[in-house]
């Protein structure tokens, strides 16, 4: 039933066989098929370079769904139904002449329907450029040659969208002569985790929290985003970007928009993201001489993460034994508006950290008159924790008077807690892919980033990473499996506070 009210769509999908179409955006499609959520006439072409037929690429795919797929998710009758979806067409994304088989491929399909007696009139086109971003632009002039798209026709790019500031205007700007900006689906995938979107229901339909949601009220906010893991073979990658442009740029940032942003007046896609891009734009740079208390940037050492021992950053396969590249940042940032003033807003994230872990912390103010034991006047205010993974929920944690006669007034803080799996029965919690490819699929644009987002945040960025790159300090040492570089833990304790785990 569900089927009927679900865009038919063509997916072309380039970069079909790469780390991301294998590891995400298969196993996503296949959730959806699992769900029901992929219309019958919708098909994916899948694109690359390699010369081989579909029947190897359903293989593959096939291989690829049993290892990433949870076993007790795994239907083998569904992931057959889902491959048949999927034809392979060897491409060379720079030969613009080869592209006309993709017209080729779609006009097929109608025709076929047609034959069907069928009165479908072509199924909404998606390209998902799932290749490097230095691909988008060659790929997108070689489709409008091919007059493979049009005005309705969805286009989704990954990050890193450029390198700073000047790279990112080069590729949206390359994009924006085939594209206008209400076809382009830029994804940004913390944006379709679920405790994400809670954000938004949190902050906007509890009065209890938008009353309370401000510089009288909040004293500082905390976001970590970290891992255990370390950069997994992608060396080539990750030691051009390092965490700042691999994760501060883009996933911290959105956190940190949506937790600092005014409501919108609507959930429309233009009115989150003009809020996103006020919040930006009220950064406080940092100037260099504000390097040493509001920056720290960190380099593992060989150490132990989840019980086992570990190479360093210097010692990863492939390293280049001199790289000074961070994996590890902690930031104190400011914003200047009305909302915000005098409230700090701490983020840290890295790799080999002692575990995953993403989560926001508001920490409210404390009562304007204290009347407990002065002992106890630390634990005095409110926090209210916001766990985006794992174990996806939220904690408010309040003062009580502890139980019991000899006890008196003493305090106690302890905790309302909601987690999602337990409080809703739900059986799963969707990857953020599947809740991209679906409002994609839909053509919803609110969970996706707009240009000027993507740009504001480099320009920020980039007077941070200028800042660094004169100063000409080598990243901080921390061993893996620690919370990163003492300095960091320095930073906020100078301000009288400290990072939640350690409190
Ligand atoms: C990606 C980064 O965007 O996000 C990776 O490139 C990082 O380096 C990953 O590991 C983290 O995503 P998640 O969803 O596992 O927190």
């Amino acid at each position: 039933m569900v089927n009927r009210l679900i865009n038919r769509c063509d997916i072309m999908l380039f970069g079909a066989l790469g780390d991301l179409a294998q590891r995400k955006l298969f196993p996503a499609f296949y959730q959806l098929e699992r769900a029901g959520l992929l219309a019958d006439d919708s098909r994916i072409l899948a694109l690359a370079r390699q010369d081989i037929d579909t029947a190897a690429v359903r293989k593959q795919i096939l291989e690829k769904l049993e290892h990433y797929v949870k076993p007790e998710e795994f239907d083998r009758t569904v992931a057959e139904a889902f491959l048949q979806r999927v034809e392979y067409q060897i491409l060379d994304f720079h030969d613009e002449d080869s592209f006309n088989v993709l017209n080729r491929w779609r006009d097929e399909k109608n025709i076929e329907s047609r034959k069907d007696g069928s009165t479908r009139n072509g199924n909404d086109l998606i390209v998902y450029m799932a290749s490097p971003p230095a691909m988008y632009g060659v790929i997108a002039r070689n489709l409008r040659s091919a007059s493979c798209c049009n005005e309705k026709t969805r286009v989704v790019v990954e990050k890193p969208i450029g390198h700073d500031l000047e790279s990112s205007r080069v590729i949206n700007d390359e994009l924006g002569e085939v594209y206008t900006e209400s076809q382009l689906f830029r994804i940004d995938h913390y944006l379709g985790k679920e405790t994400v979107q809670n954000l938004i229901a949190l902050r906007f339909a509890n009065n209890l929290f938008a009353s309370q949601w401000d510089q009288n009220h909040i004293s500082h906010v905390e976001i970590t985003v970290a891992e255990s893991v370390g950069i997994e073979g992608r060396w080539g990658y990750f030691d051009k970007a390092g965490q700042i442009r691999d994760m501060i740029q883009n996933h911290v940032l959105q956190l940190l928009c949506l937790i600092a942003m005014d409501p919108p007046s609507d959930l429309s896609a233009d009115s989150i993201r003009d809020e996103k891009v006020k919040v930006l734009k009220a950064l406080r740079a940092i100037t260099p001489a504000m390097m040493e208390s509001y920056v720290v940037r960190g380099q593992y050492t060989a150490g132990t993460s989840i019980g086992k021992p570990v190479p360093g950053y210097l010692e990863e396969e492939g390293a280049n034994k001199r790289s000074t590249t961070e994996t590890f940042v902690a930031l104190k940032v400011e914003i200047d508006n009305w909302r915000w003033s005098g409230v700090p807003f701490y983020i840290r994230t890295g790799k080999r950290l002692p575990e995953k872990l993403s989560q926001i912390i508001i920490h409210f103010k404390p009562a304007p008159h204290y009347i407990f034991d002065p002992d106890q006047k630390h634990l005095a205010n409110n926090k209210l924790i916001i766990r985006l993974q794992p174990d996806e929920g939220m904690s408010l944690k309040i003062l009580t008077k502890d139980q019991g006669l000899h006890k008196g007034m003493r305090l106690r803080q302890g905790p309302l807690e909601l987690t999602f799996s337990e409080a809703f029965e739900v059986e799963r919690i969707p990857d953020a892919y599947e809740r991209l490819l679906w409002e994609i699929m839909k053509g919803n644009q609110y969970l996706f980033v707009r240009r000027d987002e993507v740009e504001y945040a480099w320009s920020w960025v980039d007077q941070v990473i200028r800042n660094w790159t004169d100063g000409g300090d080598p990243p901080k040492r921390y061993a893996a499996g620690t919370w990163g570089p003492v300095a960091s833990i320095a930073m906020i304790t100078r301000d009288g506070r400290s990072w939640y785990e350690d409190a």
